[in-house]
């Protein structure tokens, strides 16, 4: 098991917060006292706009594997976002990488 912490990145910036990014920050601390991180280290912290506003309440999740980003959570999401559930959390995962067409020469 890496000794490093995995960090929560939740956006505190205005679009996020009308989002109910403020609500889903509350859930992650409440889960977090509640055990459902494990053994896992994870820090929760309040970051300024991530650039996705759009898709908020927006949170990015540094871990063993990289960052991964999510959108659309919602306070029911903190536990498997808090343990790293990878299943439940796939429809609010944003990918960030460019499908290959555009990775093409023209
Ligand atoms: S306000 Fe949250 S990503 Fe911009």
């Amino acid at each position: 098991m890496s000794s490093e912490p995995v960090v929560l990145r939740c956006c505190s910036a205005s679009s996020c917060r009308s989002a109910g990014g403020e609500r889903l920050r509350r859930a992650l601390l409440a889960a977090r006292v509640n055990g459902e991180a494990g053994e896992a280290a994870v820090l929760i912290r309040s970051v300024g706009c991530l650039k996705l506003c759009g898709r908020g309440p927006m949170v990015a999740r540094d871990g063993p594997c990289g960052t991964e980003l999510y959108g659309g959570l919602g306070s029911e999401q903190a536990a498997d976002l808090l343990a790293g559930r990878q299943a439940p959390l796939e429809p609010h995962r944003i990918d960030l990488d460019p499908p290959c067409s555009q990775l093409q020469e023209p």
